[in-house]
């Protein structure tokens, strides 16, 4: 990844000294160190606070602890100790998906809102984003994709997340293409926008969007689950940075492996393939077994034993093996 100057204020340095230290940090070391006062390091403690970022004062000093709540400079941090060099942009925006369009540098980056007050889904639908779970767009220029690689990183970005969810002891499957799932409820969904030149993929805008601690309108309850209602406690801002330091690898092994290298890995977590599914093929609901994948990532289909592949829609499991 290329890494852009971003300036780093007083703040930002002493936010990441209380973080580096694992015991406690005092305000007479972070005095000496910058060169200011104690009073003046307890204004500036306080203003870090005032971002939301959990700082416990005790006697001997500061200690970070991080805790659900969501800020730009803890994942700034995270990202720095897990050597991922994105630049974090951070704001209340309609989607972070629209907003990273709007970036003009060819650098990586990440778009994190708090929450999203048009946030987009798939097949131009809306995607309920409120406060407390995780939006974000990874903005990301390939060295050697095609066209034909699009839907294969949609299958990869799914396939990042739920292998996150597995590390949080949670049984996550992805439903193809790439929508994550936790016991027959969805809890990840994943928009793919990219620029195209001629044969060539120059730029991807990689949505994610995970409920966390965000509330679930009632008439959803059945069909969309949250980290939270499955029983799981996260920093939203490690959970941020994991998945990107994950997806980010995968990236760079995908541009040089391709898809094949993650096959065994997709299948393995697909709770599609193998399974009897509902789906509306060519404007006729069919009922089918899904098969496996076509080189391209479609979801090859047996119908009457006769093979047909499906390259957009929504399917429905109809068994729960
Ligand atoms: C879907 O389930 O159909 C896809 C949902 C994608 C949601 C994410 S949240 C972050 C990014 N910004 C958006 O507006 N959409 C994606």
């Amino acid at each position: 990844m290329i890494r852009e100057n971003f300036s780093i204020s007083l703040e930002d340095n002493i936010f990441f000294d209380i973080a580096d230290r694992e015991g406690v940090i005092s305000g007479n070391e972070l005095g000496e160190k910058y060169n200011i006062s104690r009073i003046a390091v307890f204004k500036h403690i306080k203003k870090i606070k005032g971002f939301g970022i959990n700082i416990i004062s005790t006697k001997k000093g500061y200690k970070y602890i991080a805790d659900k709540n969501l800020s730009k400079l803890e994942v700034q941090y995270m990202l720095k100790n897990e050597k991922v060099d994105l630049q974090v942009f951070y704001d209340i925006v309609d989607s972070t998906n629209n907003s990273a369009k709007k970036i003009d540098t060819k650098n990586d980056f990440v778009f994190i809102a708090p929450y999203q007050t048009k946030g987009r889904g798939r097949l131009e639908r809306e995607f309920v984003a409120t406060e407390g779970g995780v939006y974000m767009t990874l903005g990301y220029s390939p060295q050697n994709l095609n066209i034909s690689d699009s839907l294969k990183l949609v299958l990869l970005t799914g396939l990042a997340v739920c292998e996150e969810l597995k590390n949080l002891n949670l049984d996550a499957k992805i439903k193809w293409p790439n929508d994550v799932y936790i016991s027959g409820k969805k809890v990840c969904g994943i928009l793919l926008e990219s620029v195209l030149s001629l044969e060539k993929v120059e730029r991807i805008y990689i949505g994610i969007g995970i409920n966390v601690l965000n509330s679930i309108p009632q008439h959803l309850l059945d069909i969309v689950t949250t980290l939270n209602l499955e029983g799981i406690e996260v920093s939203r801002a490690q959970l941020i940075v994991n998945v990107l330091k994950r997806l980010t690898v995968m990236l760079q092994e995908y541009e040089k492996s391709k898809f094949n290298f993650f096959l065994d890995r997709y299948l393995k977590l697909s709770c599609t393939i193998g399974n009897v599914v509902k789906a509306n093929l060519d404007g006729k609901e069919v009922h089918a077994l899904a098969v496996g994948l076509s080189e391209e990532g479609y979801l090859n289909l047996s119908i009457d034993g006769e093979i047909k592949q499906m390259i957009v829609g929504d399917i429905f499991n109809l068994d729960k093996k």
